[in-house]
């Protein structure tokens, strides 16, 4: 990726607009973007979006002429879009999603690894880029939180970047139990959740716990705060116990944990902190999340339990409905009209299509005001919901866009059955 351009661009402009999407790799892009150009001393102000569409394009358009910017630069999102931005303004994208197929106009620098053929989150994007204008080494920890909320570390050049943070020691990878929470949730909610093996009850756990000699003595305890050896005994018992159940692969239960060596303890495990910052962004405390990107943590707590909360009510409804939402062998529709909320049905759809159905594609439609906002993930190789849901969504006059597995879209109400109709038509095709 050639920076120059862009570059040149940021050193004349003095005022500059940050428009960033709001999920955790959005919010990592426009922290890096803030500290690095704030940093060179120019003026900044962040905007945080769901999407790009004609209306929030005009919502811009407006800021920037009351505020005199000079300069726009969108973080984690603007390609799929290039035809709706502005005309006349300076524009820098900092994106990876796959860019709308058309020349991209004169007053856009599009900076995309999708053009080379890689495979780059938007903050790690925004990480490249800031480092050439000035160095902040801290600042890669937002890169690698940005990528693991993307779910891309392991993939591209997000590898790259996370070898840099090793080698730097802002980053330590241990190899690990697969489980959520390693550093701050007490091992027996995580095992629990983990699902390793039957264990129905919190009391089960614990028993279990204490049957391993790893009973915890009234405290409460994370994985992260076990020894080396109580480590290496829970591994082991657990992979014991997943044999006198006859499950398959029994040793299946390692994950990489990547350690922010130099976070607070509660953002240090980058995959609870890429949690934290998309709760955040779902229920819309942009300036909270910033807030605890520069330390304040006082409203983590309280947050995170109002999004526990509301993930736990969808999670039920589509449990309940699962058998009346329309599907096919493989895919699952869950039509949540006003049951679920437009920012959550994407994290919801996730959930879905990775612990709650063996359908190998998943979508999700919640309304969202006169619209209805889409969701699709798929875990076939040959799906490429990109195109499917862009092409569908235009075709019924909607936008949507995304990656090859996982996209989304906003179409009109009553729309969806036409949506789905099309949808099973070109993937059984
Ligand atoms: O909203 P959701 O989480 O389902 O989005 C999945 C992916 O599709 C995200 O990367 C998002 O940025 C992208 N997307 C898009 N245009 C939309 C909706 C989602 O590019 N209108
Ligand atoms: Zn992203």
């Amino acid at each position: 990726m050639d920076f120059r351009k862009a570059i040149l661009k940021v050193r004349e402009a003095n005022k500059i607009l940050i428009v960033s999407h709001y999920d955790c790799d959005g919010l990592c892009s426009a922290k890096i973007l803030k500290t690095t150009l704030k940093k060179e001393g120019k003026e900044t102000k962040i905007k945080i979006v769901k999407e790009i569409s004609k209306d929030i394009i005009r919502e811009i358009e407006d800021e920037f002429e009351k505020e005199n910017f000079d300069l726009i630069i969108f973080s984690d999102l603007g390609s799929p879009y290039l035809s709706l931005l502005p005309e006349d303004k300076d524009i820098i994208i900092l994106d990876h999603h796959v860019p709308e197929n058309i020349k991209v106009p004169k007053n856009i620098i599009l900076i995309n690894p999708y053009l080379e053929n890689k495979e780059l989150c938007g903050a790690g994007i925004c990480y490249l880029f800031a480092s050439k204008i000035n160095q902040n080494p801290e600042l890669i920890d937002y890169a690698i939180v940005g990528a693991i909320g993307d779910n891309q570390a392991e993939i591209g050049e997000n590898k790259k970047i996370v070898s840099e943070a090793e080698k730097i020691k802002r980053l330590k990878i241990e190899k690990g139990l697969k489980i959520f929470g390693h550093v701050n949730r007490p091992l027996h909610e995580s095992l629990k959740n983990a699902n390793f093996f039957p264990l129905n009850t919190y009391s089960e756990v614990v028993q279990f716990l204490s049957d391993i000699n790893l009973n915890q003595n009234g405290k409460i305890k994370s994985y992260y705060d076990l020894s080396k050896e109580e480590k290496e005994k829970l591994l082991l018992e657990i992979i014991k116990e997943r044999i006198r159940n006859n499950l398959e692969e029994p040793a299946n239960i390692f994950s990489d944990v990547y350690i922010l060596t130099k976070q607070p303890r509660e953002l240090m495990d980058a995959l609870e902190f890429s949690t934290i910052l998309n709760a955040f962004g779902r229920l819309e405390r942009y300036d909270e999340a910033f807030e605890l990107m520069d330390g304040k943590l006082e409203k983590l707590e309280e947050i995170m339990l109002e999004y526990r909360k509301k993930l736990a009510t969808y999670l039920s409804f589509v449990a309940e409905n699962m058998n009346s939402f329309p599907q096919t062998e493989n895919i699952l529709f869950i039509n949540a009209k006003e049951k679920i909320d437009e920012n959550m049905i994407g994290t919801v759809t996730s959930i879905v299509i990775n612990s709650l159905t063996n359908k190998k594609i998943v979508l999700g439609f919640a309304y969202s005001g006169d619209m209805v906002k889409i969701s699709a993930r798929s875990k076939i190789e040959r799906v490429d919901l990109n195109e499917i849901v862009s092409k569908i969504c235009e075709k019924l006059g909607g936008t949507g866009g995304g990656h090859k597995e996982a996209a989304g879209g906003k179409i009109e109400k009553g729309k969806e059955e036409e949506f789905i109709e099309e949808f099973k038509k070109i993937v059984e095709k």
